[in-house]
């Protein structure tokens, strides 16, 4: 099937690229070349097109997604930059530098695409290639690397077809990406900056411009830990959770999924009509709402344990686990 998956590459030239933006309006994943690796892109304001995001990748989890931007200006309406991180964006940007930022008020991304976390992770790619689907999708976009989980991160086209060909609506060919590394990712959300992830950007080309070492030691990815509570980089929600509920007790609301919807109290159903994806673009919206309610007990209905199913149970158990 080699031939078929092939046939996905394009040319990046300036018509494939304007076709590739109107697919990332209507909710289709496109990869495309930046200057570290290849990204698999989704408009970051659409949860059903980030969903498919996690799908096509075979993430058993949901991680945040890295956001990507054309400039510095449109990037402000996303995050709340700090005068440090407003700071390093002028110096590495358009570059690989990653900064998680606050959630601006009012932010279009997609509690999917930052794992409902009030947090962002933002760039401004420098490549052309990128910079050109970003203005003509005129969408930021979500990009996690364009590999299938647990393979590494592709640094040509035609990788990203051996892992993700029949899953992306087109692979944008931009020749192989300049650093063939991830971007570097800062945290800059309150007085110190920190080092969540090295990556193309030195951490030290990052001290000189900022005059202070940065905090190290943070990991990017604490989602091995079991305790919800200890999970600093993923949304707990405040509400008790009770799994595998057939119906809502007395004084608990529900989280429900599919057609039978067993409840008179407080219900967010996460896909009546028991899509997957639908699912998954809907929960972490679904647990900030119960916590927005003053909900203290949460009934959630089974999900059934394929595809997406996989992630969406696994973000369940562990807001569900007891916390300290
Ligand atoms: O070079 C790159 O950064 C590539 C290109 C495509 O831009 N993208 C990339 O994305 O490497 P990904 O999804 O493979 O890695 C993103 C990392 C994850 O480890 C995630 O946990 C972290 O960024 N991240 C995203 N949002 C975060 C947040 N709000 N707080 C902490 N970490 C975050
Ligand atoms: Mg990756």
């Amino acid at each position: 099937m080699k031939e078929d998956r092939e046939g996905i590459v394009i040319a990046a030239t300036d018509q494939a690229i304007a076709d590739a933006g109107q697919m990332i309006r209507d909710g289709r994943l496109v990869a495309f070349p930046t200057e570290t690796v290849y990204g698999l892109g989704a408009d970051a304001t659409n949860g059903e097109a980030i969903a498919r995001v996690f799908e096509a990748k075979g993430r058993p989890r949901f991680n945040p997604l890295i956001v990507h931007v054309p400039d510095l200006s449109v990037a402000r309406r996303l995050g709340h930059f700090s005068p440090a991180a407003e700071s390093l964006a002028r110096s590495f940007w358009p570059g690989a530098l990653t900064l998680v930022v606050p959630l601006a008020e009012g932010s279009s991304v997609s509690p999917l695409a930052t794992a409902g976390l009030d947090t962002v992770a933002i760039r401004v790619p420098a490549h052309p290639v990128a910079q050109a689907l970003l203005r003509a999708a005129g969408r930021p976009l979500a990009a996690p690397s364009a590999n299938r989980s647990g393979h590494v991160s592709p640094t040509t086209a035609r990788h990203v077809a051996e892992d993700l060909g029949d899953k992306v609506a087109v692979i944008l060919d931009g020749g192989p990406a300049w650093h063939g590394l991830e971007s570097t990712i800062v945290r800059a959300t309150d007085q110190t900056l920190a080092l969540l992830r090295p990556g193309a950007v030195p951490a030290s080309d990052i001290e000189a411009l900022a005059g202070t070492p940065l905090e190290r030691g943070l990991k990017v990815d604490t989602a091995r830990p079991d305790a919800p509570g200890q999970l600093a980089s993923h949304y707990a929600p405040r509400a008790h959770l009770r799994l595998d509920a057939t119906e809502a007790l007395p004084g608990e609301a529900l989280l429900a999924f599919g057609p039978a919807c067993p409840s008179t109290g407080m219900v967010i159903n996460l896909s009546p009509s028991g899509d997957l994806v639908m699912a998954a673009a809907n929960l972490f919206s679904s647990l900030r709402a119960f916590d927005v309610a003053g909900m203290e007990r949460v009934a959630v209905m089974p999900i059934p344990p394929r595809g997406l199913g996989e992630a969406i149970n696994d973000r369940l158990v562990r807001a569900a686990a007891p916390r300290g």
